[in-house]
């Protein structure tokens, strides 16, 4: 099923005080990662492991270790608040970056800046908090495809359905993890109810 709505009432309740319009751009990155890092938890669910023997203190076992490389790519601005819990779960994940930006008339994301690890290897794991038209997210994963990437899904703190349709419309079978899947978008295609801006509270912009 490639939409995966993760509903553990720790991801409930970060993510309601993550909408709160008076939740301060400090709170609001913390509550950004803690909800990324259990989001990236269950993204991460089908990475390959392979046996290894090890010596406990008690005798020798053979546990599991990770075999598969990762990459996780934010898109910019507002990605860039979900990277750092990546980097913390998977010290060795190689990154990469996008930058797009919604025209704030039509909605319609232009590119501005790109960089890729090699990703033909790589589970690679697309950053991005909000999937609103889906515009952002469908150019972000043609261009993870174009450099390589076979194995991908895409993160988001928050997808409105319109997002999560065209996401699999141009991307079919894609899986996408969200901790809210919202109503839908205003006229101004913000999701709602969803949190607003997510790069100016996350920055300080407003
Ligand atoms: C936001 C968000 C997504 C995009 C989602 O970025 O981070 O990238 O909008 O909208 P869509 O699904 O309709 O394409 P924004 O363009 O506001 O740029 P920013 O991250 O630099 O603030
Ligand atoms: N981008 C945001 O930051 N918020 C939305 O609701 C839609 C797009």
């Amino acid at each position: 099923m490639p939409l995966h709505v993760v509903d553990h009432p720790l991801a409930q309740h970060v993510l309601t005080h993550l909408r709160e319009k008076s939740t301060p751009p400090a709170v609001f990155r913390d509550l950004c990662e803690t909800l990324t890092t259990m989001l990236v938890i269950e993204a991460t669910r089908c990475l390959a492991t392979r046996p290894l023997e090890i010596e406990t203190p008690i005798k020798v076992t053979t546990g599991q270790s990770l075999s598969e490389g990762l990459a996780a790519v934010p898109v910019l601005r507002a990605g860039l608040g979900m990277l750092e819990p990546v980097v913390q779960l998977f010290p060795d994940v190689a990154v990469g970056y996008i930058g797009l930006e919604r025209d704030e008339e039509t909605a319609i994301a232009r590119i501005y800046y790109s960089k890729f690890p090699e990703l033909s290897n790589r589970f690679t794991l697309c950053l991005d908090p909000m999937l609103a038209t889906g515009g952002s997210a469908a150019h972000a994963i043609s261009l993870l495809k174009e450099h390589g990437a076979k194995k991908l899904a895409m993160v988001s703190i928050v997808a409105a359905p319109e997002g999560v349709q065209k996401l699999e419309e141009v991307h079919p079978g894609i899986d996408i993890y969200t901790a809210g899947y919202d109503e839908g978008l205003n006229p101004k295609a913000y999701i709602v109810p969803g949190l607003g801006d997510f790069g100016d509270r996350l920055y300080g912009t407003f």
